[in-house]
């Protein structure tokens, strides 16, 4: 048996629901029962009821899946693929600053780490962000956290004036102005998509700063033939695979963040065979983490 077969087998078996962000790797994308962004695939983590959930994407992603699906077993199959940027807000410096600003509403970003979001109010994506913020008290003092360039170009798009916290996506903040304009300049005809995590240099330059499932339907229902997309090149893929009358352009350099493509096709197989390795939470945490994701779901479901 093939590694897809056997990784088919164990999955009747089990009534195991295989869940891939739009950045893994091309092979595990065609083995997932569903692909998207953040937002989507914690929709389909509550709603799905699988007995067990085999996460492929960064630990934020897979612990979010456990903290909406707790009777789940959440397998994620590679433990070292983690978010960097996740990690630039501790639960420890958050309780700080809310003790120093008691009065302020902490907005956290999705890619925070379930102990962080114990700490805050209200999460968002990249898929819901403008939405939630512009619905928020416009007196209302706002920390934005882990993603100054995401909280920046919200700031920007809505005339908001959020704290932000220091944190970036070290993938899409090593995306440069020239790196766009060299593009444009080799493809004049293309519409430049890039994603909020991106700079507000480089977002001034593109003509829509969307989640990467926002990218997905953009560029399918677009009457636009040609996109040079800003963001991580996993992405590519779908696009190609799901509109194969259009051409999509990577940046160069290429946009690559080594954490999503740590999860292989192996590691989905020995996750189903071991049923291991899991996400665990202490109950207490993983409630006190669901709340400001449920804010989020209840503001925008
Ligand atoms: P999306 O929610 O747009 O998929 O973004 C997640 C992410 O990690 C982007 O770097
Ligand atoms: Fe985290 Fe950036 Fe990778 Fe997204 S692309 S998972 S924000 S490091």
């Amino acid at each position: 048996m093939t590694v897809e077969e056997e990784i088919g087998a164990l999955k009747r078996k089990l009534g195991a629901l295989i869940l891939a962000h739009n950045y893994t790797r091309p092979e595990v994308q065609d083995l997932a029962d569903f692909v998207g962004d953040s937002l989507e695939l914690s929709r389909k983590a509550a709603e799905c009821r699988a007995p067990v959930i085999v996460f492929c994407g960064v630990r934020f992603m897979a612990e979010t899946a456990k903290i909406l699906s707790p009777d789940s077993i959440v397998l994620h199959p590679n433990p070292h693929a983690g978010c960097p940027m996740a990690d630039m807000a501790s639960p420890e410096a958050v309780a700080e600053y809310r003790a120093k600003h008691p009065d302020t509403l902490v907005v956290a970003y999705v890619n925070t780490t379930a102990a962080t979001k114990t700490e805050v109010d209200i999460c968002c994506t990249s898929g819901n962000a403008e939405k939630l913020i512009a619905g928020l008290p416009a007196d209302r003092k706002i920390l934005f956290l882990p993603d100054a360039n995401l909280g920046a170009n919200l700031n920007d798009k809505l005339g908001r004036k959020m704290a932000l916290w220091p944190g970036c996506c070290p993938t899409h903040n090593k995306i440069l102005p020239e790196h766009i304009a060299a593009a444009k300049e080799q493809h004049p005809g293309a519409l430049v998509i890039v994603h909020p995590e991106c700079t507000p240099a480089v977002v001034a330059l593109a003509d829509q700063a969307l989640s990467t499932g926002g990218m997905l339907k953009f560029v399918r229902e677009s009457e636009k033939k040609e996109f040079i997309i800003g963001t991580e090149c996993g992405i590519l893929y779908r696009m190609r695979k799901e509109n194969p009358e259009k051409a999509f352009y990577p940046l160069e350099p290429a946009v690559l963040c080594p954490n999503m493509k740590k999860t292989t096709p192996e590691d989905v197989l020995f996750s189903l065979r071991d049923l291991a390795p899991r996400i665990e939470l202490d109950e207490a945490m993983r409630k006190r983490a669901k709340a400001p994701i449920d804010r989020m779901l209840a503001v925008l479901p």
